[in-house]
């Protein structure tokens, strides 16, 4: 976004996410230290020229002065950035609460939190009227910035309250909304206390994109059924106003990690790691420490693989990279926890005075180091529980040009849908399914890699990001005039 020609004759695109793509880190009264986060939807929209785009969200900082507001304002503004400033308790409330305690669990279908879950926050009633106040505040610096002729994307399930807000502003906004999660089944929105609010809300956008079909059946079937609304195969249509609803599934910049592999930096890590796991084989698993990834599920199937098959246990290693998130939901502290105590289980077990077999890691990687990690991996295990799309498994693809490796992954991933023909699928909660699937990838034999990655390969190299958000913004576009013209008749 930075590189971006800014041509005034290019539309301006503004994308609103609860988190920008920088991360601020204050370093003095008005000095700031400015970090790219480099995830999904930032590296979606990195290789997007077509429009002048623009970023609004939370920078993920408490700035309670307003000097600092305004020298962070301005430190982002050279990043095509726009903050959203919002108080600890507004974070806590809506951040923690309202989207993570219950937003997110309930789209993976783990369901709305227990009593201890939210004992831990306040009220299901304050934190949704947290995420209302939130969402206004969004809604509040986005009509700042607008101009006529801007189109206005919203990202994820954070912002469902953004397009009622927006469109109450000015009707004729453009207006798209994008999950990034699963969109779940009906029988499991409506246990949500706020259900009619916010698919009512949601509607209020022009264009609705889900990463699946599925997911976009879903959100429709739960406007029928909850809202008593007519489902069309164009969307979802209110009194004669349409909400048009599709699929629309992300990709990766693939170039971006085939580029990475040609530099001497990561062909030297590449070395370096085959040497480190010569005459083992290498598993890996990399996911944000989070319940809906299934770590300890994978875990435990990748212990009952090396309990049935001894003769693998010096000859295996799996890898998996854990990237904190999200540490202050108590969920999130004992998913750790539990994660170091099965990991500690299992090394006490097999491992050996020289060698473990799982080597956990709680942190992030930098790009370099996580390509060279991709390209030596011989078997990638992505068993998600649910997962909106899952973009390492598209990753993992993208840099296993030479080595041809098998992809293990779950059937609950969005990506399963697009990746499934040369991927082994699997149930993540059938742990002897997953461990026998792990010796089945272990000996593969060469013909079978091949035909399966050629496919896969194929697939994440011509279903780019760049092409998912083009697709996006020109579909709204269409939307928009579509929508014009019918009341004009
Ligand atoms: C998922 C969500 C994103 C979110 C990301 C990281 O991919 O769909 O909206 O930004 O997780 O989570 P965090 O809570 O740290 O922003």
């Amino acid at each position: 976004y930075e590189k971006q020609d800014a041509r005034p004759s290019k539309q301006r695109l503004l994308v609103v996410a609860n988190r920008l793509p920088v991360a601020a880190f204050r370093t003095g009264e008005d000095s700031w230290h400015l970090e790219i986060s480099a995830g999904g939807l930032v590296s979606a929209l990195l290789g997007v020229n077509e429009f002048e785009t623009r970023w609004i969200g939370w920078a993920g900082v408490n700035v309670p002065d307003e000097a600092g507001q305004k020298s962070l304002a301005e430190a982002l503004a050279e990043k095509r950035c726009i903050p959203v400033f919002l108080d600890e308790e507004v974070v806590h409330q809506y951040y923690n609460g309202y989207c993570n305690n219950i937003l997110w669990p309930l789209f993976h279908y783990l369901g709305l939190p227990q009593e201890d879950r939210l004992a831990t926050t306040r009220s299901f009633q304050s934190q949704f009227a947290a995420y209302k106040k939130a969402n206004q505040m969004f809604a509040d610096v986005v009509y700042a910035n607008y101009k006529e002729g801007d189109v206005i994307w919203c990202h994820d399930y954070h912002l469902m309250f953004l397009p009622k807000c927006l469109k109450e502003y000015n009707s004729e906004m453009k207006v798209g909304w994008f999950l990034h999660t699963p969109f779940p089944s009906s029988e499991i929105h409506r246990t949500l206390p706020s259900r009619s609010e916010l698919l009512r809300s949601v509607l209020a956008a022009d264009l609705v994109g889900f990463h699946t079909y599925d997911y976009a059946r879903h959100f429709v079937s739960a406007c029928t059924r909850i809202l008593g609304l007519e489902g069309t195969p164009e969307g979802v249509e209110d009194q004669g106003k349409l909400t048009r609803v599709a699929a629309f599934p992300i990709g990766i910049d693939s170039n971006r990690f085939i580029r990475a592999l040609e530099l001497p930096e990561v062909k030297e890590h590449i070395k370096e790691l085959k040497e480190r796991f010569a005459g083992r084989k290498v598993m890996l698993g990399v996911d944000r420490l989070d319940m809906i990834k299934g770590i300890p599920q994978k875990i435990l199937a990748f212990e009952k693989f090396l309990e049935e098959n001894p003769v693998w246990r010096d000859q295996v290693v799996l890898l998996q990279i854990a990237v904190p998130t999200r540490t202050d939901v108590p969920e999130y502290q004992k998913l750790t926890c539990q994660v170091h105590e099965i990991v500690g289980r299992i090394n006490g077990r097999f491992g050996t005075l020289t060698t473990v077999p799982i080597h956990h890691l709680d942190r992030s990687l930098d790009f370099h180091a996580l390509c060279a990690l991709y390209a030596v991996t011989d078997v990638a295990l992505v068993t998600s529980l649910r997962d909106g799309m899952n973009l390492v498994s598209y990753e993992f693809v993208a840099c296993q040009a030479e080595k041809k490796g098998v992809l293990i992954l779950s059937e609950f991933a969005g990506a399963a849908q697009s990746l499934g023909a040369g991927a082994i699928l699997v149930n993540p909660w059938n742990v002897t399914e997953v461990a026998a699937s792990i010796g089945y990838a272990l000996t593969m034999p060469a013909d079978e890699r091949e035909k399966r990655h050629q496919h896969n390969f194929m697939h994440v190299t011509t279903h780019t990001s760049q092409e998912w958000a083009e697709t996006f913004v020109s579909e709204l576009n269409d939307t928009v005039v579509e929508a014009q013209l019918r009341t004009r008749q």
